[in-house]
């Protein structure tokens, strides 16, 4: 049964796709006619050359099967944002997303725990946790009444232990998959998916440019190379569309640890 798996005319929440992985995922999601609700926090020329290229390409006016594709500044340390954004979304949609890519991060590069202030850490948890909180409750009630749905968080090697910055990054990360794997428990039996993607030394993104803003880490990469946003966005396509996988965390990480 294809129909299990099929996401044509579906909707996507993807937050954080002014970003280069979230861009990434959106690509693929409007590749395969999927109906975008997209969220920016300070990069308006980003996401309105997204939207540019994505309608350019994915969404030919007066085609039956064109894609919607909705843009909302949300900075998703606040919920009163999130619950705005969900309304414009009811209203622009006239929906609550089917799929939840929960993407939008904070990572202040600070290694060690004397150098990150308190404040840092209460805001890293609000942005990188509450927010997927926030937002997978703003999408379940409707996910459960159509029993079908499918929610990727965006953690990252951090939350195994690795990676390059503190233990604000790693906790905020791994809280993610904590939550996942209980989320993936008790939303099973409505057909819904969880699961999280841990990837480690992306390029092209606003966190890691190239190699040469990590020139030793980088060289440390048993694949010799940094990771590439499609290749994470493919691990989240693959997850999307493969419903019987839930409660998984897929690190993404070139061979390190
Ligand atoms: N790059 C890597 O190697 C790597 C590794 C592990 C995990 N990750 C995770 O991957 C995700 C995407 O990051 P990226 O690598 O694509 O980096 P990026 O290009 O810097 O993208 C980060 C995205 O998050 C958004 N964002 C940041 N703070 C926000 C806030 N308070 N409210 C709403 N949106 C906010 C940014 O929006 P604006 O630009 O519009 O402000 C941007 O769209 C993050 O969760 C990150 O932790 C990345």
């Amino acid at each position: 049964m294809s129909s299990l798996n099929e996401i044509q005319g579906r909707l996507a929440l993807i937050t954080g796709a002014s970003g280069g992985i979230g861009a990434a995922c959106a690509h693929q999601l409007a590749q395969k006619g999927v109906h975008l609700a997209l969220t920016y926090s300070s990069s308006l020329t980003a996401i309105s050359s997204l939207v540019e290229e994505l309608k350019a390409k994915y969404s030919v006016a007066g085609s039956p099967n064109a894609i919607r594709i909705s843009i909302h500044q949300v900075d998703v340390a606040s919920a009163e944002q999130i619950e705005n954004m969900f309304t414009q979304i009811d209203k622009e949609h006239g929906q609550r997303p089917d799929i939840l890519v929960s993407n939008a991060g904070h990572g202040k590069r600070l290694p060690n725990i004397w150098e990150i202030p308190l404040e840092e850490f209460d805001y890293t948890i609000n942005v990188n946790l509450r927010a997927s909180f926030i937002l997978t409750k703003g999408v379940v009630e409707h996910m459960k009444n159509q029993r079908w749905g499918r929610i990727v968080f965006m953690s990252s090697i951090a939350g195994y232990g690795g990676g390059i910055n503190g233990c604000h990054y790693a906790s905020s990360k791994g809280g993610l998959t904590g939550m996942m794997r209980n989320l993936s428990t008790r939303l099973a039996e409505f057909n819904i998916s969880v699961n999280d993607v841990a990837p480690a030394m992306i390029g092209e993104t606003g966190m890691i440019p190239n190699a040469q803003a990590i020139p030793e880490v980088a060289a440390g990469i048993p694949l010799g190379r940094l990771g590439t946003p499609e290749e994470v966005a493919n691990v989240v396509t693959m997850l999307v569309t493969t419903g019987y996988m839930t409660g998984q965390s897929l690190l993404l990480a070139g061979g390190l640890k």
